[in-house]
């Protein structure tokens, strides 16, 4: 076969225009729609990076209410969902709950059966509702699925919290205090969009056949699941957890790098200077630290960064957002496994962000292998092979 230019892993290659983000990998900067990362995190809440990231503007008072209103009704899961969901076995991972989850709902949407078929990219304010019914509650299926394997009473949803703190008092049963509210909030907005990572392309991969929002939703979670991509905050946080205290930080970090390991959550395919979103999140976790008496966990990280700087900075290599939200996760009590599932809860506005903004000029993905098997084989029947 003659030779063509092969791109695997699809590294450096633009697949689709796109207006909703834009990474500055050099000078470690990320803007959603021309806005800095910086002032949404601490300006805006989610519900308006929401509807930034799938309408293009920020909203005005009466668009945010109207569509807090329609997302706070929009929280709860239909009975047959929550009994799915009760029925998979507590050590199932959360991720494949949520996904198992996604999934069952698609059957109780209204509007769904209504636009299902060739044209479904064209119902903007029926994919609209049920982009922001998925969103809505997949937060729900999260800490319905938590609490039942702590074998405890599901908290329903409130309709007067933000989605970020209905989510964390769907989880503990108790109101958020307000730093706990701000966090949450911000580390969904800091996850809420990333350019053409691998689970919101395979989201739009989905949506290119004209598949449903909910089938590219369920792609998302799938993709977002490995290691490679959602996970790296688990890691990091445990290692922190294995380093112990800042004075063993050097030696662990110089033993690591001598045995050509990696420290989990620094380094960035995109990203050669300091990642933004790591950056406003240790601004928090200090704040964290202090009120929920983790100081040694935050100084340890604080000594990870410097030697890390010191050692590999001149190669472009410095925290990452993995790094600080796994830490900010665990002050606030939340179990490692659920980590994964909190990024899904962010990242599906970017997700159907993506997907409503591609099907305004759907072209189905169908990219091409190069073929390294054999040509001319001659068909040998079952009986004489
Ligand atoms: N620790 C130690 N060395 C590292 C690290 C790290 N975390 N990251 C990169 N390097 C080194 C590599 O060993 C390599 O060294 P070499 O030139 O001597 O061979 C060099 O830097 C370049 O590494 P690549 O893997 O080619 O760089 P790339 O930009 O593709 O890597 C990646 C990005 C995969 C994220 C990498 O930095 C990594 O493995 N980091 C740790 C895992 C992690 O934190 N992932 C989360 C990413 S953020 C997110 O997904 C939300």
């Amino acid at each position: 076969m003659s030779e063509v230019p092969l791109h695997i892993g699809l590294r450096g290659i633009y697949v689709a225009k796109s207006s909703l983000s834009y990474i500055d990998g050099a000078a470690g900067k990320l803007i959603y729609r021309g806005y800095a990362i910086e002032d949404l995190a601490e300006k805006a809440s989610y519900e308006e990076v929401l509807y930034l990231l799938w309408f293009g503007k920020l909203p005005n008072k009466k668009e945010l209410e109207d569509m807090k209103t329609f997302m706070a009704e929009e929280r709860e899961i239909p009975e047959q969902v929550v009994e799915i969901i009760s029925k998979l076995p507590k050590d199932t991972h959360p991720m494949d709950v949520l996904r198992t989850g996604v999934s069952a709902l698609s059957g109780f949407d209204p509007d769904l059966p209504k636009i299902w078929g060739p044209k479904i990219n064209e119902y903007k304010e029926e994919n609209v509702r049920i982009g922001l019914r998925i969103t809505s509650k997949m937060p729900t299926i999260v800490a319905y699925f938590y609490r039942m394997r702590e074998g405890k009473e599901l908290v329903h949803p409130r309709k007067d919290l933000s989605h970020a703190a209905n989510f964390l008092y769907m989880m503990w049963g108790r109101e958020p205090t307000e730093l706990e509210g701000k966090i949450m909030d911000m580390a969904l907005i800091l996850h809420a969009d990333h350019g053409a990572n691998a689970s919101t392309f395979n989201c739009m991969v989905t949506a290119s056949t004209l598949s449903d929002l909910y089938s590219s939703v369920v792609s998302g979670i799938s993709t977002l699941k490995g290691p490679w991509h959602g996970g790296a905050n688990e890691a990091a946080l445990r290692m922190l957890l294995e380093i112990g205290s800042p004075d063993r930080a050097r030696e662990y970090v110089e033993e690591k790098l001598r045995r050509k390991e990696r420290i989990m959550g620094f380094g960035h395919r995109v990203y050669k200077a300091y990642d933004p979103r790591a950056r406003i999140l240790k601004k928090y976790a200090e704040k964290l630290a202090k009120e929920t008496g983790n100081e040694n966990l935050f100084q340890t990280a604080l000594e990870v960064e410097k030697v890390m700087v010191e050692l590999l900075g001149g190669k472009g290599i410095f925290p990452n957002v993995d790094f600080y939200s796994g830490q900010v996760y665990h002050m606030l009590g939340i179990p490692t496994d659920l980590f994964t599932p909190i990024f899904a809860i962010s990242r599906v506005a970017g997700w159907i962000g993506h997907v409503l903004e591609y099907w305004e000029e759907n072209v189905l993905i169908r990219p091409r292998f190069v073929y390294t098997g054999p040509m001319h084989q001659e068909f040998v029947p079952l009986e004489v092979r």
